[in-house]
């Protein structure tokens, strides 16, 4: 059984899609954070996410890997675990410019594939519903106000002691959907036979609730 959480940052797709992983006792693959730690490897070898030929030789010289651990998945670039410096808002961005290239798609939808085809597995992302798992059997496309997702992000980014401006946050969070939405390759949209989940007045709770209901309801 494979479950596709799909949509913006910032909606909570990687916290529900954790803890209904940990729920159903089935693996969490967090499909950002594979993008985020390319994008930190093309940062700190200061190469431009715009020069594809640049990513695409870079990716070749890279090893990307996902394990689950207690916390989530935990994402290891180059044998080296990189899963708190991916979380840096600056990586954001480079993740969000970096996964526009065709090429880095078509090696992280590979990838993405082999994982899912090894254990059942709960993905969250932007293209799982609509690319890399097009027969998942449940496909959700969980939304939320973009004020709402800058507040959870801000109040994430101070939880852990880095200092950032709440109206920023919205601009860059509002640069990225468009981003995201609007790339050539895999835009995040809705896969047709998606469920829209709007948790802009949700709790954690109750959107786990109904999904979990969703996919009960079905077995
Ligand atoms: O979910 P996230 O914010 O950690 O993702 C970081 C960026 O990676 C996001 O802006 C777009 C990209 N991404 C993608 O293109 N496809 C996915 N399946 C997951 C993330």
């Amino acid at each position: 059984m494979n479950i596709a959480i799909d949509g913006p940052s910032g909606a909570g797709k990687s916290t529900i899609a954790k803890i209904l992983a940990k729920e159903l006792n089935i693996t969490y693959l967090d499909t950002g954070a594979m993008y985020r730690a390319l994008g930190l490897k093309a940062y700190q070898s200061g190469i431009s996410p715009s020069d594809e030929a640049a990513v695409s030789e870079l990716i070749d010289k890279t090893t990307i890997d996902v394990q689950a651990g207690e916390n989530g998945s935990i994402v290891f670039l180059d044998g080296r675990d990189v899963s708190a410096e991916i979380r840096q808002h600056h990586i954001s961005k480079m993740a969000s410019d970096i996964s526009a290239l065709q090429c880095v798609r078509i090696y992280m939808v590979d990838l993405q594939r082999k994982i899912a085809a090894r254990r059942d597995s709960v993905l969250d992302g932007r293209d799982i519903g609509t690319v890399v798992l097009k027969d998942a059997e449940f496909k959700f496309y969980l939304t939320a106000s973009v004020e709402v997702r800058a507040h959870r992000r801000y109040i994430e980014l101070m939880a852990r002691g880095e200092q950032c401006d709440e109206a920023q946050i919205q601009e860059d969070i509002a640069r990225r959907d468009y981003n995201d939405m609007h790339r050539q390759h895999s835009p995040l949209k809705k896969a047709d036979d998606a469920i829209e989940i709007d948790s802009t007045s949700l709790t954690i709770q109750e959107v786990k609730d109904k999904m979990l209901d969703i996919i009960k309801a079905a077995k």
